[in-house]
């Protein structure tokens, strides 16, 4: 079989932990190209990853507009999601491109319409989706075990992405992230919520506050949403908290209990009311943290399987969309002080 053609758009820091490695350990993919206008990000990557066979270029639609990729990875600044996806879409290539989608929804649902329209491939880098706690999690709830859902808590929490990239100014700029730690962290777990629940969001209120950062956007958010049977969800993130990060979802249903990651990083405590009293312990190997050199997780060679037609795609550009819709809910009713619908 032919290899899938990939171009890394974006050198930065998760190309450099997620991305260009497992590209590298990938039977199904060669990366044959890379832009960044950061010329020493690329020689950076270049020399760490010893791409001496991998184009370089400091623009990205050399990249785009070239006929020798299949593929591309977007992984810039939120501002840019939108249109480079759309102009590798329009020139015939798939995209994994990173969360959040887009800076808002109008952005996004072009995006969504392009691929449609073009036939092409369009996953939004939705990353918790794919550690097996989570995955773990969702097939419990789908049995049955827990019995219907009535509360879901979620946080994800860090000391702010000064700590995790060099090339932090962006971040905290809303020209640029559209969105602080909402965007950031918090997309990630309203993600979550509806994928391992199969609920929907259909209404949110929420507060935001920017405390600490120099920034524009918020560095702290905790909202409410009321889910699709009338369960209530909780968010909590934050670009605040010291020592060991918060990363963790509790679903609690009409049966029992669900922590992921709550009481540790690498297991899923599941305690069952009824119809026998039980609680267990489900450990799996810890993946990885922020301070791991390589984030080995399957989500690109799923999109690799998905542009090689041998997989569905676990994450649909709808997804990425309602992502979106959420987030932008949330700082709407912060600015209103009031609960505020989502549609769709
Ligand atoms: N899915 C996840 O778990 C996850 C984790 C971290 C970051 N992200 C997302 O990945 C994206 C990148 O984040 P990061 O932490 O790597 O940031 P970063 O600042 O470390 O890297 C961004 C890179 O994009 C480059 N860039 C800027 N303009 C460009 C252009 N026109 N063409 C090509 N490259 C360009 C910058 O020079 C920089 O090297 C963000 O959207 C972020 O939200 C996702």
């Amino acid at each position: 079989m032919e290899k899938l053609r990939v171009g890394m758009i974006g050198a930065g820091k998760i190309a450099e932990v997620l991305h260009i490695p497992n590209l590298l350990s990938s039977d199904l993919a060669e990366l044959v190209a890379i832009s960044d206008p950061n010329a020493d990000r690329l020689r950076y990557v270049t020399k760490k990853f010893s791409l001496t066979n991998v184009k370089s270029f400091t623009d990205y639609r050399d990249i785009t507009n070239g006929d020798f990729v299949d593929a591309v990875i977007v992984a810039v600044p939120n501002h840019l999601h939108a249109v480079v996806s759309i102009d590798a879409l329009e020139h015939g290539k798939h995209v994994l491109v990173e969360k959040p989608m887009a800076t808002n929804s109008i952005e996004a649902t072009r995006m969504v319409e392009c691929a449609t329209n073009t036939e092409k491939i369009l996953m939004v880098n939705h990353s918790q989706r794919f550690f097996p706690h989570n995955q773990k999690a969702r097939e419990i709830i789908k049995s049955g075990m827990i019995g219907e859902i009535r509360l879901v808590k979620a946080a994800f929490g860090h000391s702010g992405p000064e700590n995790w990239t060099q090339n932090v100014g962006w971040f905290f700029d809303k020209d640029k992230a559209a969105f602080g730690a909402l965007g950031d962290l918090g997309v990630h777990k309203v993600d979550l919520i509806r994928y391992i629940t199969g609920l929907e969001v259909k209404e949110c209120v929420a507060l935001t506050a920017t405390l600490e950062k120099n920034a524009n956007v918020e560095d702290i958010a905790n909202g409410v949403m009321k889910l699709s049977n009338g369960a209530l969800a909780t968010l909590d993130a934050n670009w605040i908290t010291r020592g060991l990060e918060e990363n963790y979802i509790v679903v609690y249903g009409e049966n029992g209990t669900l922590k992921v990651g709550q009481t540790d990083p690498s297991k899923i405590d599941l305690y069952i009311a009824k119809p026998i009293a039980y609680h267990g312990e489900i450990v799996l190997k810890p993946l990885f943290t922020n301070e791991d050199p390589y984030w080995k997780l399957p989500v690109v060679e799923h999109f690799i399987k998905v542009c090689l037609g041998m997989e569905q795609p676990i994450v649909r550009p709808e997804d990425g969309l309602m992502s979106i819709k959420i987030i932008e809910k949330f700082l709407e009713s912060s600015k209103l002080q009031k609960v505020v619908e989502i549609d769709g």
